[in-house]
């Protein structure tokens, strides 16, 4: 399958390309090739081109990020997937574009389905959710991936930085009071083949499996348990507990409860695997 992929310096997209390498035809469309924000030439390059598949991680994908130019994350995070939708329904071409669990009502405890309600409170969960709505409404067959704080991307997560901080010396912190739930940028890259086969559209979350939503300072505690499991250290190295009122820029742009639950993956009997023992499994790789 010849596969178009944007955002291949970044965390996800970089992942995806190095994934699907070697079964596929991965042709990169980073800003060298067309900068998002030109509608003109985002259409032009997709009418020219031939693909099977276009996949969108690509995004201004920091609230900060959108907040400083608000402009443009409409154009980058909304436009520009609504033309991609646009182009791949006239085309009938699969077209998969990543969103977030930052447009989801952060209001209320527990995991979050498919169905729940979204109340994005930040500029960067608006435009992922205008995204999201955009996408679907010209075209239905597409498939919207709703992800949250990937590990064993292309860049370094947070599971990634608590390791290296390990590896360093560092002390450990983490945010008790956020509540999420880690991905894995493999199984992300699973569930996607998975869905494409069974030619699935529409909107899932993917993400692992939990018993209860994950905190940033339970996530820190369960990589430290992890390290000392295979021996790299001789205690579990302890984690400060940090509020987010402690941290102006968490406590204005975040929202607080966005564990999202893998209920549609679930239903199509998908093997969604457990957060710890993906998180356990990566961990045994950055040992090596
Ligand atoms: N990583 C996570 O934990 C996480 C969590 C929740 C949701 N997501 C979602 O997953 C998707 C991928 O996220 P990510 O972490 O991989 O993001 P990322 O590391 O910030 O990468 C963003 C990519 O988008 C490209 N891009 C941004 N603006 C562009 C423009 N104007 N023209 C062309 N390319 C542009 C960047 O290219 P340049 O390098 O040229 O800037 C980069 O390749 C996003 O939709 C994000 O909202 C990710």
């Amino acid at each position: 399958m010849r596969i178009l992929l944007t955002g291949t310096s970044g965390k996800v997209g970089g992942y995806l390309a190095r994934y699907w390498q070697g079964n596929h035809e991965i042709i990169p469309l980073t800003r060298q090739q067309v900068e998002l924000s030109d509608e003109e030439a985002l259409r032009k390059y997709l009418h020219e081109n031939d693909f099977d598949l276009l996949v969108n991680p690509a995004a201004i994908s920091t609230p900060e990020g959108c907040e400083q130019e608000p402009t443009l994350a409409h154009v980058v995070n909304v436009t520009a997937p609504e033309i991609m939708a646009t182009i791949c329904a006239e085309r009938k071409t699969p077209f998969i574009h990543f969103s977030t669990d930052y447009v989801l009502d952060g209001s209320e405890p527990g995991f979050k389905s498919e169905d729940a309600p979204c109340h994005p409170n930040n500029l960067y969960g608006k435009t992922k959710l205008a995204s999201e709505r955009a996408v679907l409404a010209v075209n239905p067959q597409a498939l919207v991936a709703r992800v949250s704080w990937v590990f064993g991307s292309a860049g370094e997560g947070f599971l990634e930085k608590i390791f290296r901080q390990i590896r360093e010396g560092i002390p450990l912190e983490g945010v008790a009071d956020k509540y999420s739930l880690p991905s894995s940028a493999r199984e992300i890259a699973h569930a996607l083949d998975y869905l494409l086969i069974k030619n699935e559209r529409g909107l899932y979350h993917l993400t692992q499996s939990a018993t209860e939503p994950v905190s940033w300072h339970r996530y820190a505690v369960e990589v430290a348990t992890a390290v000392h499991e295979i021996g790299l250290t001789p205690d579990v190295l302890p984690v400060k507990a940090r509020q987010m009122a402690e941290i102006p820029v968490l406590r204005t742009h975040r929202p607080v409860h966005t564990a999202m639950k893998p209920s549609r993956l679930h239903e199509l009997g998908f093997p969604v695997r457990n957060w710890q023992e993906v998180l356990r499994e990566r961990v045994r790789e950055l040992a090596k």
